[in-house]
């Protein structure tokens, strides 16, 4: 292992790899650190939804970001087959959004007049055509909003698949190594230090999940991150009982391969606790049941949790410090940091290398004035 590279990545997520990933291809040398083992985080307890339209219902920069991320999927998922043998398991056969009440079926009929004024499919489905398609919903549900190009992914395959090609790319990797400091010399940082030792590089991009909030506090950067825990469980179905992803108000349940559905998840904020509650499971099996009745038959597998990386003002930070200059921080992705990953490794990538960026990113800056007179703007 060497001891200079052209980047540092600090955090072995889904987040990080990607951005290792795209540098690799690029032509730098790259370090990911990871205090753990990679992608045992909130990477692997995803759902893998890439529901740019189900997740994202106001018109805005994350709207723009998540749709251009989830486009990048079907030629990201042939070229990570290609170069690392992984299959990420993407599926493309759209989102449900449900209601059970006539407030929400005006919310959704609204969401779905601005997703196509903006050039989305987005169509209404009455109770009638939801019996047709996903004939195992409840009864309650009265209406819904189908996003044929929302479509989902294995969080950990794919955050696997980054990985792996970062290594064949000649990426190294440390695992069990926390990074605790960053080397900064007359407005420039020089590289990380983690109990090992020191490591040198041109770049550091901080991409540490919910964490990152612990090395940026050093710096006296204070983006108002915070954890939000999550908790999903998993069951096996002897036949397929749904063929959409259902995303509902409470829950939401992904028909996943070889009949297995994934249920998730709570939203439990200002915790970095992993467990697994009893309260948080029979809650979620409460809503998932009253929704897909059929669920109460299938098999039980497991439960787990995870944490989330949420923003005050819900957007990510994608972008270099304000003063230092080769410290990139990529984070804040919260509920969609499978969706966002492809991009974010693009951008990020695009930043180190000082390339125009295809499109306006000031909204998910660092510079907290200019991104708060955009976000205003905006809303
Ligand atoms: P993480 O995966 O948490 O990785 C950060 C890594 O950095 C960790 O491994 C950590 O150990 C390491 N680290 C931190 N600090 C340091 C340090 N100082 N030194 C070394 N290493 C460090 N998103 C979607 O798009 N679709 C979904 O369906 C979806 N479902 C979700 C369901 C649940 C239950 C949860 C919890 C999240 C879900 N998400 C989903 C969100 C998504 O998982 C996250 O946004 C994404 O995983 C964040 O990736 P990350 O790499 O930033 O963070
Ligand atoms: N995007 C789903 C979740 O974060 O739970």
């Amino acid at each position: 292992m060497k001891k200079h590279y052209d980047t540092i990545v600090v955090g072995g997520g889904i987040i990080g790899n990607s951005i290792a990933y795209s540098l690799l291809k690029r032509g730098q040398s790259v370090l990911v650190i990871e205090k753990g083992e990679i992608n045992r985080k909130a990477s692997s307890a995803a759902a893998g939804m890439l529901a740019a339209q189900a997740e994202v219902t106001e018109a805005g920069p994350l709207f723009d970001l998540a749709r251009k991320s989830r486009n990048m999927f079907p030629s990201l998922n042939e070229e990570l087959m290609e170069r690392t043998g992984v299959d990420i398991e993407l599926i493309q056969k759209g989102m449900l959004t449900t209601a059970y009440t006539n407030d929400k079926v005006q919310e959704l009929k609204e969401v779905i007049d601005f997703q196509r004024s903006l050039g989305e499919e987005a169509v209404w489905l009455t109770r009638e055509d939801i019996q047709q398609v996903e004939p195992n919903l409840s009864e309650k549900v009265i209406g819904g909003m189908y996003a044929p190009r929302d479509g989902q992914v294995s969080a950990f395959k794919l955050a696997s698949g980054f990985a792996r090609g970062a290594s064949a790319l000649g990426g190294d990797y440390l695992e069990f190594t926390d990074v605790h400091g960053l080397l900064i010399e007359e407005g420039r940082v020089r590289g990380v230090q983690a109990l090992q030792g020191e490591f040198y590089s041109e770049n550091v991009v901080i991409a540490g999940g919910a964490w990152s909030t612990f090395l940026l506090k050093q710096l006296d950067v204070n983006l108002g991150m915070y954890p939000v825990k999550g908790e999903c469980f998993s069951v096996i179905t002897a036949l397929p009982l749904i063929t959409k992803t259902i995303f509902a108000e409470d829950c939401y349940i992904v028909p996943k391969r070889e009949g297995r559905i994934l249920v998730g998840a709570t939203m439990v904020p200002h915790t970095f606790d992993e467990k697994v509650t009893a309260d948080g499971v029979s809650w979620l099996l409460e809503r998932a049941i009253s929704i897909l009745p059929a669920l109460k038959e299938a098999e039980w597998e497991r439960a787990w949790a995870g944490i989330r990386p949420q923003t005050t003002d819900g957007l990510p930070y994608l972008g270099v410090h304000p003063t230092i200059s080769g410290l990139f921080v990529a984070t804040g992705h919260y509920r969609n940091g499978v969706l966002l990953s492809p991009i974010t490794g693009e951008v990020i990538a695009d930043m180190i290398e000082q390339k125009e960026l295809p499109f306006a990113m000031q909204a998910f800056s660092l510079d907290l004035q200019t991104r708060r007179g955009l976000y205003e703007a905006s809303n």
